[in-house]
């Protein structure tokens, strides 16, 4: 599916990835690929780097993150929009080894030849939202719905449905 996508320029930020050709919705586009790292790992490689707001890690589930530092692929230069043409979808392995679920981006509408391609990050801080935080995390996707941040609410205790 990835001969339908390239990285170039995007006007949100940095390069973006660009749909070639239509692509359909519910079609799967491209394999979010990078190196398995156990969370401890990340926190012990990049945990110690000042937080500049930009990143390449996913996090795959509870015991493992996709670091598309190394061993990434294209999908690791799709941008994030608060009203996005895709999705990040975990498939989770049926035996349930952790280390082989998979994250794929999906098309959740049509979507044109040219459009650039992008996801919501869903991003969630556990620690307060500082003006500092804020600024690291601005939103550049422009569009309507643009809510100015890549920070997603923290779910409220109130809104959580009953176990
Ligand atoms: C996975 S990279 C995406 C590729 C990135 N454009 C690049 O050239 O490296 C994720 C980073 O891109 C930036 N980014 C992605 N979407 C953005 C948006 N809507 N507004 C501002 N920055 C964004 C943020 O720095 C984020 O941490
Ligand atoms: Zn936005």
């Amino acid at each position: 599916m990835a001969r339908k996508i390239v990285a170039k320029k995007s006007a949100i930020h940095g390069d973006g990835v660009f749909a070639t050709e239509a692509i359909a919705s519910g079609e799967r586009v491209v394999r979010y690929k990078g190196k398995l790292r156990s969370h401890e790992d990340v926190d012990t490689l990049y945990g110690e780097q000042p937080e500049d707001g930009h990143t390449f890690l996913f996090t795959l589930n509870e015991d493992y993150v996709i670091d598309a530092n190394v061993d990434g692929n294209v999908a690791r230069f799709i941008n994030h929009s608060c009203a996005p043409n895709c999705e990040a979808v975990v498939h989770q392995n049926k035996n349930g080894k952790r280390h082989k679920d998979k994250i794929q981006i999906e098309a959740i509408r049509d979507i044109a030849a040219g459009e650039e391609l992008t996801y919501n990050y869903g991003i969630v801080l556990h620690e307060p939202h500082t003006a500092r935080l804020k600024k690291l995390w601005l939103c550049r996707c422009g569009s309507p719905q643009c809510t100015g941040t890549l920070l997603q609410p923290k779910r409220s205790k109130k809104a959580q449905p009953p176990d």
